[in-house]
């Protein structure tokens, strides 16, 4: 089986497309998605849209989805954050709020030792940007792989021999999936990249061939931040897209 992996859209459409259109030729079998459909980007409904369409077998909320929806408050968000909390809120239909409302509480568990969480197994909310908070999820949990995405930084922590490595980004020839290793896998953000690279990110995990690849793509960074201008949104989040941090 071929798992297409996506994380933190945050309704950039353009990047989204981007990222359907070059990883259509390399095929997949299901869709999971690991949280941050919205937020931030111009296309919030259309992005809702066109994730629907793909009908993912497996999906967590991110905290941009919850605040969004109405499930938690925007009170630990910074300025331009709540700002683009409150453009999303009315840019959704009723039908697109409920299924944001509707994503389920991570992790899950998509197949045999691999789950899909949005920040971290042990807490949906957190930032996994270090070994050691890599080695309590170890400690505490059972999975072999887990997809985490929610840093919008693309890397792997890997757990071999009892001992903790991070690679960021992830091998660009594929994560190989050893026998015995254990680990936590960040695609990177589809919408939104933090990673000084501001080509949108996903991964395809490859059951039979025992590996994730990692993939890059280019996209329409003007169009996408031109439209966060023209929406009034705030103009660092336009910025971003173009300076990747
Ligand atoms: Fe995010």
């Amino acid at each position: 089986m071929r798992v297409l992996v996506l994380s933190d859209i945050h309704g950039n459409l353009e990047a989204l497309s981007a990222v359907l259109a070059a990883a259509r030729p390399r095929g997949w079998d299901q869709v999971w998605f690991l949280g941050d459909l919205v937020g931030y980007g111009a296309d919030p409904e259309a992005a809702v849209q066109q994730l629907r369409a793909l009908n993912p077998a497996f999906m967590v909320r991110g905290n941009h989805d919850k605040v969004i929806c109405g499930v938690e408050s925007a009170s630990g968000f910074n300025s331009a954050a709540r700002t683009a909390v409150e453009w999303t809120q009315r840019a959704l239909s009723e039908d697109s709020l409920a299924y944001l409302r509707a994503l389920p509480e991570g992790p899950a568990v998509a197949a045999p030792g691999v789950w899909v969480a949005h920040g971290a197994p042990l807490d949906e909310d957190e930032y996994l940007l270090e070994e050691g908070a890599a080695s309590r999820q170890f400690d505490a949990c059972d999975f072999n792989l887990c997809f985490i995405g929610h840093s919008h930084i693309a890397c792997v922590f890997s757990l071999r021999a009892g001992r903790i490595g991070r690679q960021v980004p992830p091998p660009a020839d594929g994560l190989k999936l050893g026998p015995g290793e254990r680990h936590l896998f960040n695609p990177g953000s589809v919408g939104q990249p933090r990673d000084r690279d501001p080509r949108a990110a996903y991964a395809i995990l490859d059951t039979q061939g025992g590996q994730v690849e990692h993939y890059r793509v280019t996209y329409d960074i003007a169009t996408a931040s031109q439209k966060i201008l023209q929406a009034n949104l705030p103009p660092l989040l336009a910025r971003r897209l173009e300076t990747g941090v």
